[in-house]
């Protein structure tokens, strides 16, 4: 199958230029002015962005979590990103306490068997390595392709581990060429301050912001940052929120550590006026690290336009409102953590970022897709539009409107944390290696379509940029 996309600008992290793009078997085999080839299908994509299919670093589908499972399976999940326009996502193995790096990963693949949409890689989350999985096993998993572990410094009791699980596995990653990410919060202030609030009969969803501060997450950053630094290990915070981790790893940054941050879309748009909605509303915008003060929004936007932080997920962790959320009516502890996003990442960075002019439409396809490709094993198969690199490419209509609705998700999740907002700019047409994904409001293929790449280890040209940056 062969296809040719005529005359769209393509927007890469470094480049933006127009040109035609020819795909053979799966692969861009050519780039270049009104090319004079015969395809199988032809895309005219005049007035239209084509941008390398995104890649999502940070996702949760068909996860046990707080009592509950998240709503979204490999199907559904991957049907949301397609119509975002993310073509490849790493999703979270969770490794059960008490067992082996092995079963946990059977698991996990069996969620996916015939389900897949889109293309995706896993992360193993490590969360014990006394009766389960055992240092040596764990040193085996990047000969598997899974060349990131990550660990929870919150939800005590559930997932976290203790310092030195997290050196340990540190350690490992500094022998095996895996990136260490952590979830940075102090898991055990947490824990004095969520029992404190509920003695004092303070129960309602915003309790779960203010018992979760941005103190926190600042010295679980810190923590983290430094025993990577005396482990040697690379270094990826997740979901960072506010101006108290961000000043950490942006001084590591400057200092040569091999360190990188994230962000999500949730954190530049939702806030404690979110959390303190009525009638229990609050518990939609309930997630780990919390929704911040929006003065946390600005420090955001410049972090990631400096590259304090250097990408942007969804974590998309998403629970019904009615029948999940509602797990903790009456106690804020019980809500389960988490929110949908898989299918509006690039509406809103697109709408608020490059349209509003906060970041340049290069550096957005560098948070979205180019870097969380580098950082994670997948470039340059995914992440730019290039000769020989993965025919992942979305045909994005800068001047469609769209409007964001739980109503018009693919998501199964009974709610949207942009809910009404309008944007201009979303994608016509998606595809994976070549193959069209979405057409339209149209899932062309079938699921059965999508992959598991297995990831390159961590990328010692990058270690190298940032030793000189
Ligand atoms: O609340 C969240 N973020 N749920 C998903 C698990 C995690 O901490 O990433
Ligand atoms: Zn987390
Ligand atoms: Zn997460």
């Amino acid at each position: 199958m062969s296809v040719l996309i005529k005359g769209g600008r393509i927007i890469t992290a470094a480049d933006d230029y127009v040109a035609d793009v020819y795909v053979e078997d799966e692969t861009v085999s050519l780039i270049g002015e009104s090319l004079d080839v015969s395809a199988d299908k032809v895309i005219d994509a005049s007035g239209k962005y084509v941008l390398p299919g995104l890649v999502d670093p940070h996702t949760h589908l068909d996860m046990p979590f707080g009592g509950t499972v998240t709503i979204d399976d490999v199907e559904s999940g991957q049907t949301a990103a397609a119509f975002g326009g993310t073509t490849t996502h790493v999703d979270f193995i969770i490794q059960p306490p008490g067992s082996s790096f092995a079963d946990a990963l059977a698991d996990w693949r069996s969620k996916a068997a015939g389900k897949q949409v889109i293309d995706m890689g896993y992360h193993m989350a490590v969360t014990d390595l006394h009766d389960g999985g055992s240092l040596e096993e764990l040193a085996t998993l990047p000969d598997e392709g899974i060349t990131s572990y990550k660990l929870f410094m919150a939800y005590k009791g559930a997932l976290m581990v203790d310092d030195e699980t997290l050196f340990r596995t540190m350690e490992v990653a500094s022998e095996t060429g895996a990136l260490v990410m952590v979830h940075a919060e102090n898991g055990d202030l947490i824990d004095v301050l969520v029992r404190q609030a509920l003695e004092a009969g303070n129960t309602d969803p915003l309790y779960h912001a203010l018992t979760r501060p941005p103190e926190a997450e600042g010295e679980a950053t810190n923590r983290a940052i430094q025993l990577a630094h005396v482990a040697g290990a690379p270094l990826y915070v997740v979901h960072v929120t506010c101006r108290e981790a961000v000043e950490p790893i942006a001084r590591a940054r400057e200092a040569g550590w091999d360190v990188w941050g994230e962000t999500c879309t949730q954190y530049f748009f939702n806030s404690l006026d979110d959390i303190s909605k009525p009638n229990f509303e609050g518990a939609k915008y309930v997630y780990s690290p919390p929704v911040r003060d929006k003065s946390n929004w600005d420090v955001l936007w410049n972090a990631v336009r400096t590259d304090a932080l250097s990408a942007i997920s969804t974590d998309h962790c998403a629970f019904l409102f009615d029948g999940q959320k509602t797990l903790g009516k009456d106690d804020f502890s019980k809500i389960p953590n988490g929110g949908p996003g898989l299918e509006n990442r690039l509406h809103m960075i697109h709408e608020f970022g490059a349209r509003a002019g906060r970041i340049s439409l290069n550096r957005m396809v560098e948070l979205l897709a180019t870097s969380p490709a580098k950082l994670f094993g997948l470039y340059p198969k995914k992440g730019t539009v290039a000769v020989g690199s993965d025919a992942d490419l979305v045909i994005f209509d800068p001047e469609r409107k769209h409007t964001i609705t739980a109503a018009n998700q693919h998501s199964k999740t009974d709610y949207n944390l942009y809910e009404g907002t309008e944007v201009t700019g979303t994608p016509e047409v998606v595809l994976l290696r070549g193959n069209v994904l979405v057409e339209g409001e149209e899932l062309v293929a079938s699921p059965g379509i999508g992959q598991y790449v297995a990831r390159a280890k961590f990328g010692q040209e990058l270690r190298a940029k940032s030793a000189i940056a």
